[in-house]
Formats: structure tokens, sequence, C-alpha cells
């Protein structure tokens, strides 16, 4: 189950985030905010960051206009590894390297053609399971 959150600036974005995720029969859970009206995304990577934490989802998709402050806010609770992507080589590093379990996209930044190719390179790509970045990993969980 991936969780997906974003603010105002991310709404439109997320719809075709929605169209993707339903064409390839991924499911998903949608946390708002559910209107173009002015919001605050604080509030939306919580909600993400706690269904990944309490185990109701695996992965996240958090969007706001830059995908900067929903990824500083997310990155705020621990055991979340929120990355702010704006191509498909950071979302492939991210994923292999950092294990991010939740992707950031800023709808003002990225295209919507170039954000579905993200987030199919984040949902398609595995952690490495490499020592050193398992080692590395724990140091930020410490
Ligand atoms: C909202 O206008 C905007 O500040 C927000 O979407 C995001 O870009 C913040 O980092």
């Amino acid at each position: 189950m991936i969780a997906v959150g974003c603010d105002h600036g991310g709404y439109e974005l997320k719809q075709e985030i929605f169209k993707y995720l339903d064409a390839h029969g991924l499911e998903y859970k949608d946390y708002g905010t559910y209107s173009e009206d002015s919001c605050d995304y604080p509030d939306y990577a919580k909600a993400v960051s706690e269904a990944i934490l309490n185990g109701e989802c695996e992965r996240g998709i958090l969007i706001c206009g830059t995908g900067i402050g929903i990824s500083i806010a997310a990155n705020r609770y621990p055991g979340i590894r929120a990355a702010n992507c704006t191509d498909c080589f950071m979302a492939e590093a991210t994923r292999q390297h950092n294990d991010a379990n939740i992707l950031a996209l800023g709808a003002r930044v990225v295209g919507v053609g170039s954000a579905l190719k993200i987030v199919d390179t984040f949902l398609n790509t595995e952690f490495s399971n490499d020592s050193r970045h398992i080692r590395r990993i724990e140091k930020i969980e410490r």
C-alpha cells in the first residue's frame, strides 16, 4: 500500500499520479489534501509519515510546490527517509543507497511526464542491502 499526500501546490500532480497508480494496478491511500484550497504541507507530511511508521503503508509519495517543505517536515519523523527527487537518477540512487521510504516531488519544479517516470523508478527500485549503506542508515537512525 502506498500512502500519498500533498498540499494545494501538489494537488493537480497528485491526480496524475493516481491515474498512473490505477493504470499499474497499484494500491494506494489518499491522505489529502482534497482540493486546491490553501493548506499547510506539514499536516500531510505527518499523515503520510505516520501511515508508514505504523505499518499501514510501505512507501509514500508527498507533493508540494517545490517538494522541499513537505520533505523537510517528513524527515522530522524518526524512521522516515524522504527524498526530494527531480530526476530518475536521484530516485534510483535514493532507493538503492538510502532506502528512502518517501518520494517527495515538487509540482512546480518537475513536469507531469518527468514526475511519473520518477514515481515509476522510485517504486521499482530495491534497496541494495549493501553493508556500507546499511551502516550509514543506521547512523542516521541513531
Ligand atoms: C505553497 O505555496 C508552497 O510554499 C508549498 O507548496 C511548498 O513549495 C513548500 O515548500
